[in-house]
């Protein structure tokens, strides 16, 4: 079966409950359910990993060239600052689609930069929990399409 990484960075594991007027009431268990549902459906399996370590999340991307087709990710804070994992994102080579659950553009101005997306093939934001679908389905395309299919 054909492996999807999904990987989710810092305080991610506390939506449901984190800032819901930002980021939805959502739990990550359930993004993750729905995720690995509709992936299935398209004859993929979803792999998910979710650190707030840096290390740990670079260590998974460069793990996942092994075995997985496909990334979808969302760095969190790390999207950022995060050299190692922009760095790590472009060297496992597996075409990545960048996921936020708000619209970094209509916050603060240090979210307004990502360090990773220029090594993606593109990015989805501000459709909440729905995204990660978005992102699914972006990925899934791109992927048939590289094949051929
Ligand atoms: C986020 C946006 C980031 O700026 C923030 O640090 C997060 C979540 C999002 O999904 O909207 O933790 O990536």
């Amino acid at each position: 079966m054909k492996q999807i990484l999904l990987i989710n960075g810092p305080n991610l594991a506390l939506l449901g409950s984190r800032e819901p007027g930002i980021y939805g009431v959502e739990t990550l268990d359930q993004i993750v359910k729905a995720v690995s549902r509709h992936a299935e459906d398209a004859g993929f399996v979803i792999k998910h990993f979710q650190s707030d370590i840096e290390g740990e999340l670079v260590r998974a991307i460069g793990e996942s060239r092994h075995n997985c087709q496909g990334i979808i990710i969302n760095p969190a804070a790390y999207t950022h600052t995060s050299v190692a994992i922009r760095d790590a994102i472009s060297a496992c080579g597996l075409p990545t689609v960048e996921v936020h659950l708000s619209n970094t553009y209509k916050r603060e101005p240090f979210r307004h930069d990502s360090l990773t997306v220029p090594v993606c093939v593109g990015q989805i934001m501000g459709f909440g929990a729905y995204g990660y679908l978005l992102a699914l389905e972006a990925l899934i395309n791109y992927l048939r399409k590289a094949a051929g299919e």
